[in-house]
C-alpha cells in the first residue's frame, strides 16, 4: 500500500517529526511505499478567496508546492497519517492549511473536482501528536477534527499517537515510548483492528479471535 505522512511541525528535529518518521520507518519494514512530506515545503500561504484568485484553468493561484503535492502525492495514496504538535489545543496552522487548501480542487468549480473527491475517500488515516501537557483532552480538538474528516471522507480513522514533550526529541524519553509505538502504529497501520459502529451493524460478541 501507499501512505503519505504530512508532518506539520516547523520544527523538523521536533517531537511530532520523531514519531512520524517512527511511523515512517514502521511502514516501510512492513513493506510499503512511503512518501513523507514537511509542510513547510508546501504551503506558502492559507486559503485565499477561491473566486479572486483561482486562475482560469481552475486550479489555484497561490504559487507553491501545494498543487502538486496534493494531487500527485496526497490523493493517490492509500493511507494518510498527520503528524502534529498541540498548539493552543489545535492542530498547526499548517496541517490545518492543508485541509483548507484542498477546497480550491474539490470545490464544484474546479474542472476536475469529481475525481478529486473520488480519491479522498475511503483512506485509512492516522493522526500522530506532541503535546507538553498530559490531560486526556488537550488532544480532543485535533483528535475530533480528524474522526469528523474521517467520516466526511467514508475513511477509516485507524488511530492516534500521542507522544509528551516539549524541548525539541524530548519525546524520545517519554516513559510510554511513543517512538516505539509509532513505529509499531506504521508497521501495523493498514492491518490494525479499527471500528466505528452503528447499532445495526454485525458483529459477534468479542473483539479479538
Ligand atoms: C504556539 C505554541 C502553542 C502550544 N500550545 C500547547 C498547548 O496548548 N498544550 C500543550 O500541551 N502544549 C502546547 N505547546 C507545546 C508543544 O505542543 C510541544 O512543545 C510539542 O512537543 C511541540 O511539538 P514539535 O516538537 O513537534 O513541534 C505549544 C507550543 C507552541 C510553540
Amino acid at each position: 500500500m501507499k501512505a503519505f505522512i504530512l508532518s506539520s511541525s516547523p520544527r523538523r528535529n521536533g517531537n511530532s517529526a520523531l514519531m512520524a518518521e517512527a511511523v515512517r520507518d514502521g511502514l516501510a519494514g512492513a513493506g510499503h511505499a512511503v512518501d513523507f512530506v514537511y509542510a513547510d515545503d508546501v504551503l506558502a500561504g492559507f486559503l485565499r478567496d477561491c473566486r479572486q484568485c483561482r486562475q482560469a484553468d481552475g486550479s489555484c493561484a497561490i504559487e507553491d508546492n501545494f498543487r502538486d503535492v496534493f494531487l500527485n502525492r496526497f490523493l493517490p495514496a492509500d493511507g494518510f497519517i498527520a503528524a502534529t504538535p498541540v498548539y493552543w489545543y489545535g492542530a498547526s496552522a499548517q496541517l490545518k492549511a492543508f485541509f483548507d487548501r484542498s477546497f480550491c480542487y474539490y470545490a464544484a468549480s474546479y474542472p476536475g473536482s469529481a475525481d478529486v473527491i473520488r480519491q479522498m475517500m475511503g483512506k485509512r488515516i492516522g493522526l500522530v501528536l506532541a503535546s507538553e501537557e498530559t490531560f486526556p483532552m488537550v488532544s480532543g480538538g485535533i483528535v475530533s477534527q480528524m474522526q469528523e474528516y474521517t467520516r466526511y471522507t467514508r475513511g477509516t480513522f485507524a488511530g492516534v499517537v500521542h507522544g509528551i514533550g516539549n524541548a525539541r526529541g524530548e519525546v524520545a524519553r517519554d516513559p510510554d515510548d511513543p517512538i516505539g509505538q509509532a513505529r509499531r502504529f506504521g508497521e501495523t497501520f493498514f492491518t490494525r483492528h479499527a471500528s466505528d459502529y452503528q447499532i445495526d451493524t454485525p458483529r459477534g460478541g468479542r473483539v479479538w479471535g
